[in-house]
């Protein structure tokens, strides 16, 4: 009987070590996409409009729109400087991590007004 016991209390701790694990996890892909967009200083040179980020520079470039015409994964690879639009790199260089990259391009690739 003593046996089933320490059994079952066993499962019960890998139950939870999962369950902790698992919420970890979780926290990493919860990264705020519009907050890196500031902290990394996008916003110096780009808005987003349609989420009430203005940029303080004149002719900044709106991105509002950008997901219509490119997809997160290039993105990704745009910001990277690994791929280029009209023969051109990215002139800025991204100092965040590859998660907070992910998450950035994932909104921008999600932006499309209607
Ligand atoms: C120093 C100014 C500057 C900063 C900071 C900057 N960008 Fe840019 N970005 C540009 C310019 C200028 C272009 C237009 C293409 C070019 O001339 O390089 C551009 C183009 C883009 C484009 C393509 C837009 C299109 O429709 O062609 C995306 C997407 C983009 N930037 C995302 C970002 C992200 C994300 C960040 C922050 C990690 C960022 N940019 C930071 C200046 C900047």
């Amino acid at each position: 009987m003593k046996n089933i016991f320490s059994y079952l209390f066993f499962i019960l701790i890998i139950v939870a070590l999962y369950g902790f694990a698992y919420s970890f996890a979780q926290d990493k892909s919860s990264i705020d996409a519009k907050k890196v967009f500031e902290t990394q200083k996008c916003n110096m040179c780009h808005s987003v409009s349609t989420d009430g980020i203005t940029s303080k520079k004149k002719d900044a470039i709106d991105l509002s729109n950008v997901g219509s015409t490119y997809k997160a994964d290039f993105l990704t690879k745009y910001i990277k400087k690994e791929a280029k639009i009209k023969d051109a790199a990215h002139k800025f260089t991204f100092k965040g991590t590859e998660e907070e990259l992910a998450a950035v391009t994932k909104w921008l690739g999600s932006l499309k007004k209607k």
